[in-house]
């Protein structure tokens, strides 16, 4: 009988973790810390005022976009934006199925089909080219998804758009800060979508996001499908008690309103973190550039091109393993990282349509060889700025390792083989 598998730092294993994946992708400031508290003493009220006021303001400038509305999280930036785009059954949106499923979610609820478009095998997103494999006479939504960081190819992306009278969705929960051709990422399709949740280059307590428009007459719909459809009575009031604090009325007609605010506190911390978003990204880059720099003599592990002009903001480290040369698969190189090296990678963003899911909704059909190929043989290794420095280095040196053993030609090792 093959002994119990004990994962690594499970009381009793033999192979503690020297190299963990975390659930932070920031550690806070004392001033962010200090900025948080100052905020739960005098916040006033505590949603939806001067501090959202701050945040928005400076977002909105970061990003080089004319209205940036804070929220609760990127999933409700996607449902406000599709929305927006006033989809319905008939409809088709196009997007990439190599990603988190809220970039799908909020726009299969509208009743539209979801159409997955390919990524390119080597920058791992969509390209104008594999959205435009999809196009109908239906098609009436592309959502690109700047995934892992790295900026799609927009201008062709956007070309395409232009000449079908399609809207463009750039869903940026893992790029904020990253740039295209020196424009914001966000800032160049029809609508931008930001996560500051606890995994993100930057983050407000955990949960959070943004959302920001480039039309006027769109942006001016968002506070009330935002908040429950509040605003004030028109005209003059000279009784301002009278008929009552506040009116409510749609935005759009039929259409239900949200609660979707992010609270005072969490503006107040994000007003902090966007000034260090530059900086934490810089040294994103500068570990990326390192690791691969290390890790170059092992072609075998591929990770993403970044075209000219395309920005990273280095969200996360993926790379595809083509160890068949050495009869190896990802999952050998996986066992060997967490059960022997004691550096533990994940796998993520399963093809959408692979999901019980997408399936069951009627979208477990797609075209898009390279989205399998990649997802199959993908390892994402644990990637934070803030991990120590020794960290970094160790993990450098026991991927290293993992891959000189996974070379050899005789067996690994008995662990390797548990399934
Ligand atoms: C690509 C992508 N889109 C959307 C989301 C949703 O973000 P949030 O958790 O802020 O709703 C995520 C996040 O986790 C993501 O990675």
């Amino acid at each position: 009988m093959s002994p119990p598998l004990l994962h690594p730092g499970a009381p009793g294993s033999p192979d503690p973790i020297r190299v963990p994946w975390s659930g932070r992708g920031t550690r806070y400031t004392e001033d962010e810390i200090a900025a948080v508290v100052e905020a739960m003493r005098s916040a006033d009220p505590q949603t939806q005022g001067r501090y959202q006021t701050e945040f928005e303001r400076r977002f909105a400038a970061a990003c080089d976009s004319p209205h940036a509305f804070a929220v609760s999280s990127c999933t409700a930036a996607l449902e406000l934006a599709a929305l927006l785009c006033r989809l319905g059954p008939g409809d088709e949106v196009i997007l990439p199925a190599h990603t988190f499923a809220a970039s799908a979610i909020s726009f299969a609820r509208t009743g539209a089909t979801l159409v997955w478009a390919d990524i390119d095998p080597d920058t791992r997103v969509v390209t104008a080219e594999t959205l435009a494999r999809c196009l109908s006479p239906r098609s009436k939504v592309i959502v690109v998804v700047h995934l892992y960081g790295l900026v799609c190819d927009m201008d062709p992306i956007l070309a395409l758009a232009r000449r079908r009278g399609l809207l463009v969705v750039e869903d940026v929960a893992q790029a904020a800060g990253a740039r295209y051709k020196g424009r914001p990422a966000g800032s160049l399709g029809d609508f931008g979508c930001y996560s500051f949740h606890t995994h993100k280059n930057m983050t407000t307590l955990g949960e959070g996001g943004m959302l920001t428009v480039a039309s006027a007459g769109l942006a001016g719909l968002v506070p009330g499908l935002r908040h429950n459809g509040l605003r004030g009575f028109p005209g003059e009031r000279p009784d301002y008690w009278l008929p009552a604090m506040s009116n409510v009325d749609f935005d759009i007609d039929g259409l239900w309103p949200y609660n979707f605010c992010l609270g005072e506190v969490q503006c107040a911390l994000g007003i902090r973190m966007l000034e260090r978003l530059d900086a934490m990204n810089a040294a994103r880059a500068a570990r990326a550039e390192r690791i691969r720099a290390a890790l170059a003599d092992y072609p075998e592990l591929v990770f993403q091109t970044t075209p000219e002009g395309c920005g990273h903001a280095w969200h996360l480290l993926a790379a595809r393993y083509d160890g068949q040369p050495y009869g190896r698969t990802r999952d050998d190189l996986i066992r060997m990282l967490s059960f022997e090296q004691g550096v533990r990678t994940v796998v993520q963003y399963c093809p959408l349509y692979r999901y019980p899911m997408f399936r069951k909704a009627g979208f477990g059909e797609a075209d898009c060889p390279e989205t399998d190929r990649f997802f199959d043989n993908m390892i994402s290794l644990p990637f934070q700025h803030w991990m120590p420095e020794e960290t970094f280095d160790l993990m450098i040196a026991l991927v290293r390792e993992a891959l000189d053993r996974l070379r050899r030609p005789s067996p690994v090792s008995a662990n390797t083989s548990v399934p």
